[in-house]
């Protein structure tokens, strides 16, 4: 297969680069930042598929910054929805398969139990708004060949994320306040790459005409930010206290859910995974980072 991995310059795009790079693959995979195909820009986007041809696309490429997209709803709406919508037309006039990142954050979080796909979608801000329009977009234009993975909560070795910022933050200080009464499940962009790959892989998915999916995928268990940002200091070492506060503490401008655990039966099931404990791909991921010396290594 010929593989275009869009968002190359992102956390998971690096990621699956990087375990592209370690396996041995006879597919061939090409990589391009927004330097190569700008998703803010229709001409763009149809220029490059005009001038290079692919089997399946993996879309890693995303408006990502949660808060700004509330005071920046066009351009979010544009590369989460519209640039979303042209790709999954292009997809289906071109016989390419597709694979898209969605978030949790296409739910409101009001629930007490895991999520499952087909559970009722109501998002609270802006980002998980363009997210849910751009997985509608793409499943009323392929009805077969696509496949949305939702994920929560996202890190990895790259980039800004909520495991880079406490590690900062923790070796400056030696009391953080992170909020307690938000849960969900940390999601190493190692493992979801991983899952991709496995995915393209598999029977199951290189079948003709496969019904479009939506599947979820993070890491096992549910913590709150509060216990992630206490396991990350743990790993660490870092000599800092987390205090535990409440949302009202801590305003944003986007309004963020509650509870966002969510099932991943049916990713598991159909494509025979075994999901990581978070605290365990945690550790995984802070062995590699080059600044951390984890005390229990
Ligand atoms: N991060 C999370 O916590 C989280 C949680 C749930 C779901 N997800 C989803 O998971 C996927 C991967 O997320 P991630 O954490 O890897 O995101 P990320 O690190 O923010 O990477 C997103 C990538 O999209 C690229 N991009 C943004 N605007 C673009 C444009 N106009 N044209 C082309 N590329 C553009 C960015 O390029 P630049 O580097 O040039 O900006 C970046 O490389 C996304 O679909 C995201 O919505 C993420």
């Amino acid at each position: 297969m010929f593989i275009l991995v869009t968002g190359a310059s992102g956390q998971l795009g690096k990621s699956i680069k990087k375990l592209v790079k370690q396996q041995k693959t006879s597919d061939s995979f090409v990589f391009v930042t927004r330097e190569h195909l700008d998703l803010s820009s229709f001409s763009n986007i149809k220029n490059f598929f005009e001038t290079h041809k692919f089997d399946l696309i993996i879309n890693c490429a995303a408006y990502t910054s949660v808060d700004k997209a509330e005071s920046n709803k066009a351009e979010a709406n544009m590369i989460n929805h519209i640039a979303v919508k042209q790709i999954a037309e292009i997809a289906k006039n071109n016989n390419i398969k597709l694979i898209h990142i969605s978030t949790d954050f296409v739910f409101d979080g009001s629930s007490l139990n895991p999520y499952f796909e087909n559970d009722a979608t109501s998002p609270l801000n802006t980002y998980g708004k363009t997210k849910l329009d751009g997985e509608n977009a793409i499943l009323s234009i392929m009805k077969f060949n696509a496949i949305i993975i939702r994920t929560s909560w996202l890190y990895s070795e790259y980039g800004n994320n909520f495991v880079a910022t406490i590690l900062k933050l923790s070796q400056n200080n030696s009391n953080l306040n992170v909020v307690s009464d938000q849960f969900g499940t940390p999601t190493y962009a190692g493992d979801l790459g991983q899952v991709i790959l496995d995915i393209i892989k598999s029977d199951k998915f290189n079948i003709l005409q496969k019904a479009s999916k939506i599947y979820h995928f993070s890491n096992k268990g549910v913590c709150s930010w509060y216990d992630f940002a206490n396991e990350i200091v743990s790993v660490s070492g870092a000599n800092c206290s987390i205090n535990p506060i409440n949302t009202d503490g801590y305003p944003t401008s986007a309004k963020r859910p509650k509870y966002t655990g969510m099932s991943k039966e049916k990713i598991s099931k159909e494509f025979d995974l075994k999901i990581t404990f978070w605290k365990d791909s945690l550790k995984f991921c802070m062995l590699n980072l080059p600044l951390i010396t984890p005390l229990n290594k």
